[in-house]
């Protein structure tokens, strides 16, 4: 595996794999791997003759308050895992070869990234979208793997590469758990033990939601009333940021379940320093 750490470096190595006939899968990252981390190489792996992972604190994605200096990082753990997981390339570029002083250009998907999370983290999106799109660039990747935890982020991505006709095929992963079911996230650290303990109330609330939907529970309020319900006994030490249900592609918010068609319910709650998200579809 090669660690490369300049933008001009990545797109000379993939402009010759591809020269060569070879395709690129990419997957983009912030580092401080876990088993979801591994879940989206190794989902990737067999989908191209050669696989670019990113690890990239991306500054531009966190807001004035949030925990950019905080993230936590451990490259040298992060390069072996990527070895392990077949990455042909890592790359690893500083903040400074990724964003001139006076960057002054952004790729943004407005009508997707104000709500949900959108609504605490107005720029959080914008970010996103123009450092994937830099990747996106410089890689002219094939394919391109993220999580489902990030629902949100994927149906940005999504939108984004159709309106701009960028040929790559976006693929997303399943969430993966801790055996109680607390989604996998590298801000996980941040929990203390009495937070810990109560994090997986997130997927139960969640969890109890998609029960009723399936026992034929349409209407919305209900649904997110039970969840509520719930987190004020067993989730006391989160602070609701958001719990919506939204159509899984428009994100636009529902009101009633239809028959035959899945509505996604996202939440976002803050315990101490993590702000920790959860999704789970609903389908009456
Ligand atoms: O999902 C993430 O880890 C980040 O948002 C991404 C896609 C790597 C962009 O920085």
């Amino acid at each position: 595996m090669q660690i490369l750490t300049t933008p001009q470096e990545l797109a000379a190595q993939c402009r010759q794999w591809h020269a060569q006939g070879e395709d690129i899968v990419l997957v983009p990252t912030m580092g401080y791997y876990h088993a979801g981390h591994e879940s989206l190489m190794d989902h990737a792996r067999p989908l191209a003759r050669r696989m670019v992972v990113s690890l990239f604190v991306n500054p531009t994605q966190f807001g004035p308050n949030e925990d950019l200096a905080a993230y936590p990082r451990d490259h040298e753990r992060d390069a072996a895992i990527a070895e392990r997981h077949g990455a042909d390339v890592l790359f690893i570029p500083d903040e400074g070869s990724m964003y001139a002083p006076d960057h002054a250009t952004w790729v943004e998907v407005p009508e997707l990234s104000h709500g949900l999370c959108g609504l605490s983290r107005p720029t959080h999106f914008r970010g996103v979208c123009t450092v994937v799109m830099k990747l996106f660039m410089l890689t002219q990747a094939d394919r391109a793997v993220f999580g489902q935890k990030d629902w949100q982020q994927q149906a940005v991505l999504r939108r984004m590469v159709r309106d701009l006709n960028v040929p790559v095929c976006i693929e997303t992963c399943p969430i993966v758990r801790e055996a109680d079911g607390l989604a996998l996230s590298s801000r996980n650290v941040y929990l203390t033990p009495e937070e810990r303990a109560q994090a997986p109330e997130l997927q139960r609330g969640l969890q109890a939601a998609r029960a009723l939907a399936a026992r034929g529970e349409a209407r919305v309020k209900v649904l997110r009333d039970a969840v509520l319900v719930r987190w004020a006994e067993f989730l006391t030490l989160g602070r609701l940021d958001y719990l919506a249900v939204v159509d899984p592609e428009s994100l636009q918010p529902v009101d009633m379940l239809e028959p035959g068609r899945p509505a996604l319910m996202a939440c976002a709650v803050r315990m101490g320093k993590a702000r920790l998200i959860d999704n789970i579809l609903l389908t009456l």
